[in-house]
């Protein structure tokens, strides 16, 4: 079985690729542009695996995504490619939708016309809305996303449906809440929190630190996309969540503990920095459904996860070294010193 994995060099990406590569039956094909969010070299042990091809690319060239379609067949197709951080669409939002939005388009287009058996989209909780004050959103609730990363999220996501209903494409979504692990990339708020501390630097902290987000460790959310890939049901769009929520507060002492070693999470200093606009105070989705259907349940506890994160970061800090030493200072002064100007 060959699957057409895009954005495979990415965080959640390259961890599917890994998991799935040891499937004995499964072949993948690897499409990714390799953005700054792909400068890690996360699949540095998978490349040379017979069963591994990958093609630098982006997902809005038809001519490209038509030819690879032609020439390997697969039997699916699934899309992790995405501008992914909430932070830089608001500084600017036009590449979101690009790979977001036009992206999907010609993924489901090329999927349609050869004719591909399955196809995924990654999508996020973050196209409800803001759960505050809510029950949890299931798969019906309304859409209503709050920041630019979130409505191009959104539009594929309509699309993709557009697709399932309009030509009979065996379109399924995945909309996951926060996923944290290895090979994240230190923009994101745990990755950024052991960067910081571990830099001596203090944790930048949007508004009063008390917003809700639901934690998922990557592994547990690359066994529900396998799960999905192989059963589940065309046309459907399923939540994945652990139910684990914590403020960004008790996350960053959380992690300032486990650094320090104290058991008093003194190692954490946190900065009051200008707000996100737009910000999200709580995510919250209710994964009964993948539960029930394709009895998927998440399997690591967030104080495993985070141990285990903090340990990978710790052990891995070339990675670290790499990944930051090209624009990111640019972006880090854009957000927090110069308050949401965008770099020069
Ligand atoms: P990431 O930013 O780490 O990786 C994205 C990957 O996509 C990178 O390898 C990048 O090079 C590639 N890419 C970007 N634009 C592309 C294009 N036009 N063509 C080809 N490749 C392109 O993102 P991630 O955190 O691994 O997220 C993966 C997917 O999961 C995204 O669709 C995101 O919306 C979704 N998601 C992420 C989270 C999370 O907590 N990280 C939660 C829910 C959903
Ligand atoms: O919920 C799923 C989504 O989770 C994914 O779709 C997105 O791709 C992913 O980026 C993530 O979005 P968030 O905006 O929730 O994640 P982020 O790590 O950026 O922020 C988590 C919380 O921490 C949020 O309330 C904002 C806050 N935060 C974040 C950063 C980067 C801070 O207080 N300071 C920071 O510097």
């Amino acid at each position: 079985m060959t699957l057409l994995v895009t954005g495979g060099c990415g965080f959640i990406g390259s961890h599917f690729v890994r998991h799935a590569l040891q499937r004995a039956d499964c072949r993948i094909v690897n499409l990714d542009k390799r953005t700054y969010a792909a400068r890690g070299d996360n699949l540095a042990g998978v490349e040379g695996t017979p069963r591994y091809r990958f093609v630098e690319g982006d997902i809005s060239d038809r001519v490209l995504v038509d030819g690879l379609l032609d020439e390997e067949r697969p039997w699916g197709v699934v899309n992790f490619a995405a501008e992914s951080h909430v932070d830089r669409s608001i500084l600017d939002p036009a590449p979101f939708v690009v790979a977001n939005v036009a992206g999907v388009q010609v993924l489901l287009e090329g999927a349609k016309t050869h004719k591909v058996a399955r196809f995924v989209q990654i999508s996020t909780d973050e196209v409800y809305g803001d759960a505050s004050g809510l029950p949890a959103f299931v798969e019906d609730s309304r859409l209503a996303p709050s920041s630019p990363y979130a409505a191009t999220k959104a539009a594929a996501d309509m699309l993709c449906l557009a697709y399932a209903k309009t030509h009979g494409l065996s379109v399924v979504i995945v909309r996951s809440s926060n996923n944290y692990g290895p090979y994240q990339f230190p923009e994101k708020l745990i990755p950024l929190a052991i960067h910081s501390i571990s830099t001596g630097r203090p944790v930048p902290i949007y508004g009063d630190g008390l917003q809700l987000r639901d934690w998922l460790y990557v592994d547990d959310n690359v066994g529900a996309i396998l799960t999905v890939v192989e059963r589940g049901r065309p046309g459907t769009v399923y939540n994945v969540a652990t139910g684990q929520e914590r403020t960004n507060l008790d996350v960053i002492m959380s992690i300032g503990r486990l650094l320090a070693g104290t058991g008093d999470g003194s190692a954490a200093r946190v900065q009051h920095v200008a707000d996100r606009p737009g910000h999200d105070r709580r995510y919250a989705v209710n994964s009964r459904r993948i539960h029930d259907e394709l009895g998927w349940s998440p399997q690591v506890s967030f104080d495993a996860g985070l141990e285990r994160t903090v340990r990978w970061y710790l052990a891995n800090t070339a990675w670290l070294q790499r990944v930051t030493s090209e624009e990111y200072d640019a972006y880090y002064d854009a957000v927090y010193t110069r308050s949401w100007k965008r770099p020069p």
